[in-house]
């Protein structure tokens, strides 16, 4: 042994032994040692999915919890293997890396069944019981045997709100070294020394500024946040404290200040807010090809409407743009919670409401199955294909 572990990974470790053991003894559905002949749709398969670690990325939401919760058990998995990774390179002890990558459980003992398998399985995950289940959860404002949009859309809100506050868990059961319940700003960038907080510096990186976002969210001021004070401070996008909207419309001209003055000018705005902004708008016309590979023709035309775009929100005409000014277009930039919840709710409202009155009925629900798992589902054929590339 090179390194001895210190105390942190021997909490760390405790915690993962922990979390193992309740995967494996949870109140797993149905923890049947036969395998029975199931009765599977042919050509469709529920595949749980990885979503992204990168926090950058957003996946879409799981409509049903159950498919929600198997995606967080393979998520904190993949988490688990890179944190792990990161550990041992921290450690120096990079030959010892393989043995970091745990097998999934459904491969080691003959107990745990696959999820895959599970869901798969029409006798014990029924999708037409699934969606019965479900109708009186969503049908809740009024509870009135519609589904409108704006019930689906709490309603994925929901759900995408419990995956975040499962991340912030996770992020919290790692740096809370006290284990006070309480992360102090010190013990999240536990790289900062005294002095650089000391100078509370404004600048990229700079204690000061991430300071500022946790002091906001530190509403009780007790210089600690709790889970729900953290998940705020990692998920600010859905506040409604303006000062927190405020410090994230001044972030997002940070990342893009190259001149380093506060504010964007043309040149700045074209090449790192126009193409994000252009993209949404443009998604509807343009079609993929003609947006990656512009012809000369479409690159002015597109230089045109990007100067077009930034005197539109320039409101003083100063030729520059500050915080303030970016408000109409902070939903593309940075989208909250809330507006990719509204995205899969109009969706999915489109794909199944029959007549068109703009709610669903438990009928509509059921003879659309598949459209409420799409996320989950993965044709057979689609797969196939697209295994020749990997
Ligand atoms: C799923 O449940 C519905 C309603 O309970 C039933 O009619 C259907 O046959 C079930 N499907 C399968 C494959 O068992
Ligand atoms: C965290 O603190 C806030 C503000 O003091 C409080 O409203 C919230 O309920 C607390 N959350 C937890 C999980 O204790």
């Amino acid at each position: 042994m090179a390194a001895t572990p210190n105390r942190t990974t021997l909490v760390y470790l405790l915690l993962l032994a922990a979390f193992i053991a309740l995967v494996l003894f949870s109140n797993h559905p149905s923890h049947s040692k036969t395998r029975r002949n199931r009765r599977v749709m042919p050509g469709r398969r529920i595949k749980v999915r990885l979503s992204a670690l990168d926090p950058k990325q957003h996946d879409p939401i799981a409509f049903d919890p159950i498919i929600g919760n198997y995606e967080r058990r393979r998520e904190d998995r993949a988490w688990e293997k890179q944190y792990f990774e990161q550990q041992y390179k921290k450690w120096g002890e990079n030959s010892a890396t393989n043995q970091a990558v745990q097998p999934e459980p459904w491969e080691t003992d003959a107990d745990y069944e696959d999820p895959e398998d599970y869901l798969n399985d029409e006798d014990q995950f029924n999708i037409t019981d699934r969606l019965i289940v479900l109708f009186p959860l969503l049908d809740i404002n009024p509870h009135d045997g519609f589904v409108s949009v704006k019930e689906l859309q709490d309603w994925h809100w929901l759900q995408g709100q419990n995956a975040l506050q499962h991340r912030t868990d996770r992020e919290m059961d790692v740096n809370d070294k006290n284990n006070d319940g309480l992360i102090t700003f010190k013990e999240y960038l536990p790289h900062l020394t005294e002095e650089e907080i000391e100078q509370n510096s404004m600048n990229i990186g700079g204690a000061g500024w991430y300071q500022k976002q946790f002091d906001l969210n530190d509403e009780d001021k007790d210089g600690g946040l709790n889970r729900t004070e953290f998940n705020n401070f990692l998920h600010p996008e859905d506040s409604e404290n303006p000062e927190t909207q405020k410090w994230l419309r001044e972030e997002q001209i940070r990342l893009r200040d190259i001149k380093n003055d506060g504010k964007l000018d043309w040149e700045e705005f074209h090449h790192n807010v126009f193409d994000q902004i252009h993209y949404h708008e443009a998604e509807e016309h343009i079609n993929g090809h003609d947006y990656l590979h512009p012809s000369r023709d479409v690159q002015s035309q597109k230089i045109v409407n990007s100067k077009a775009k930034f005197a539109e929100l320039d409101k003083n005409h100063d030729w520059f743009l500050t915080e303030e000014e970016l408000v109409p277009i902070m939903a593309m930039l940075h989208p909250s919670e809330g507006s990719y919840a509204r995205q899969q709710a109009e969706h999915l409202l489109n794909e199944a409401d029959e007549n068109k009155d703009k709610r669903l009925t438990l009928t509509e629900m059921l003879n659309h199955p598949y459209v409420f798992y799409s996320t989950a589902y993965e044709h057979e054929e689609f797969e196939d294909s697209h295994d020749e590339f990997r």
